[in-house]
């Protein structure tokens, strides 16, 4: 069932690795991709409890020395200050560290965006290896080398793109994720159909039951089907990263869904939307401009409704103020002197970027998924 997508980025190039079991095969890979003889676990409170005891046992038992440092789990946690601790502990206390030290950061994609951030600055750069365990860090967020922290001001404004040396994605430690959380990668799974691949819109349709299937406390999706849907993903993922690693011009394309997303989850508040909920409200909104502007077909907008609604992802939202919203579009980090910039969907896997998005166009997408 392993699967292995390899990012080709000349010298900073690696694998990707999916399969059942590779929380257990840290120590190996540690070993044979780096050399290191000290590994540094970064990871969150919820993923402490469930993983890290396996990964230390794993670094222990290929003779490689560890440490776990935790911080408390969630958005909130994903700035400077927590960063500052962590650079407190893994500077100032336990075994000293030096520049052949690897960084482990174990959960999602806070724990890998933050662990990868803190890698990139300590002693100018250390190694590290990801070890994706929600379904958005690895089918997104584990891949690319963006790295980073949110501010006061906005999310994700201070960052390093930094590459690991490896990522292991073990399926299996996916089961323990809520099904919301679940979710939230499923909405990013869409958009990497949506952007590129109709056959994967096909797969995600015809397995969305299975996807989510439930049993008592834990996920009981089908392993293949799921080694599958990881796989093809990441295949995206990393061949976008590869055409345009700095984000200069293709990686945008990742952004679909994500203009008026990120607007939407500015306006209630990150506290009462996931990420997920606000990108399929994005996708729905920027396919309603594509339809208007007659660069997308209305009857494929519509699958791509009706796909989010058996994913349990909302299509409608109440309350929201398209004025706000086109304001805070304005004053996002990627509008570009005020312009604001969209990815449109121009066909089943294709998208292309307009920069020419009107106040008008906007307003009336909001408006078209009040409900
Ligand atoms: N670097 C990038 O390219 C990139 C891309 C997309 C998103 N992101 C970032 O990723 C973050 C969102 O990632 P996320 O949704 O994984 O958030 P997260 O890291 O907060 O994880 C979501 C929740 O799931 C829990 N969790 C994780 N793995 C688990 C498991 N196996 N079992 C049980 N619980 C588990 C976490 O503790 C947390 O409560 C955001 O900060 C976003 O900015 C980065
Ligand atoms: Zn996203």
């Amino acid at each position: 069932m392993e699967q292995k997508i390899h990012v080709a980025l000349g010298e900073r190039s690696y694998d990707v690795r999916i399969a059942p079991g590779l929380i257990d095969q840290i120590g190996s890979s540690v070993a044979e991709l780096t050399g290191a003889k000290q590994v540094v676990v970064i990871t969150d409170s919820n993923v402490a409890p469930l993983y890290a005891a396996r990964v230390t046992e794993s670094l222990a038992a290929a003779g490689v020395v560890s440490r776990v440092l935790e911080f408390p789990a969630g958005e909130p946690s994903k700035n400077f200050a927590t960063v500052s601790d962590l650079l407190d502990e893994l500077l100032g206390s336990g075994e000293p560290i030096d520049r052949g030290t690897v960084i482990v950061p174990l959960g999602g994609g806070v724990a890998g965006d933050m662990g990868g951030f803190v890698a990139g600055v300590a002693l100018r750069g250390l190694r590290f290896l990801q070890c994706p365990t929600s379904l958005l860090a690895v089918v997104d967020s584990s891949v690319g080398g963006k790295t980073g922290v949110d501010h006061a001001a906005g999310k994700n404004l201070i960052g390093v793109f930094h590459q690991p040396v490896g990522v292991l994605s073990d399926i299996e430690s996916l089961r323990t994720l809520s099904i919301e959380e679940l979710r939230n990668g499923l909405g990013e799974c869409v958009k990497h159909a949506v952007i590129r691949d109709a056959t994967l819109l096909d797969f995600i349709e015809t397995n969305a039951e299975t996807l989510q299937r439930v049993d008592g406390e834990k996920l009981a999706f089908d392993s293949d089907v799921m080694c599958e849907l990881l796989a093809k993903n990441v295949a995206i993922k990393a061949q976008v990263v590869r055409t345009d690693e700095r984000e200069s011009g293709v990686r945008a394309h990742l952004n679909y869904g994500h203009t008026i997303g990120h607007a939407i989850e500015t306006f209630v508040g990150y506290a009462n939307i996931r990420h997920g909920e606000a990108v399929s409200l994005g996708m729905v909104t920027a396919n309603h401009i594509a339809v208007a502007r007659e660069l997308f077909a209305p009857a494929v907008a519509d699958r791509i409704a009706n796909l989010l609604q058996s994913l349990n992802l909302p299509t409608t939202c109440g309350s929201l103020d398209a004025v706000k919203i086109w304001d805070i579009m304005k004053h996002d980090k990627k509008a570009r002197g005020g312009q604001v910039r969209m990815v449109l969907p121009t066909g089943l896997g294709e998208v292309d970027i307009y920069d020419d998005i009107t106040e008008q166009e906007v307003g009336e997408a909001v408006e078209s998924i009040d409900g």
